[in-house]
């Protein structure tokens, strides 16, 4: 079956921002990637790609290249489900 998938919640998400040391992740239709690894290589840039960064990017994507498969692109970059804070013990 393979290792279980990491389960991040809203309050994981926020603090991965790509500042403070800490590698910036974002979700994309349910899925948490670390978005730190493609940073320079974003034909857009990377203020642009750190505006999806520590909160859920999934609009913000599709508003701007719907057309990018970024599950291939980021396919060793997903760390995760996101999931409420609910779903998570302790
Ligand atoms: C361009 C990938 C996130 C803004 C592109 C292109 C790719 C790409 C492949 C070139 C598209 C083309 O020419 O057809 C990605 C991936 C992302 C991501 C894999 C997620 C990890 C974002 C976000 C934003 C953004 C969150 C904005 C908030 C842009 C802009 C361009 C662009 C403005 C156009 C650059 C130009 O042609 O001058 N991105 N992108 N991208 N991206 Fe992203």
């Amino acid at each position: 079956p393979g290792t279980p998938y990491l389960r991040v919640t809203p309050s994981m998400l926020k603090k991965q921002t790509g500042r403070k040391g800490k590698d910036a992740w974002t979700v994309f239709n349910g899925r948490v990637y670390n978005i730190s690894p493609y940073m320079p290589y974003h034909p857009g840039g990377e203020p642009e790609l750190l505006r999806c960064a520590g909160r859920d990017g999934t609009k913000l994507f599709a508003e701007i290249h719907p057309w990018v498969n970024y599950e291939t692109m980021l396919a060793s970059s997903m760390i995760g489900l996101f999931v409420e804070e609910s779903e998570v013990a302790g």
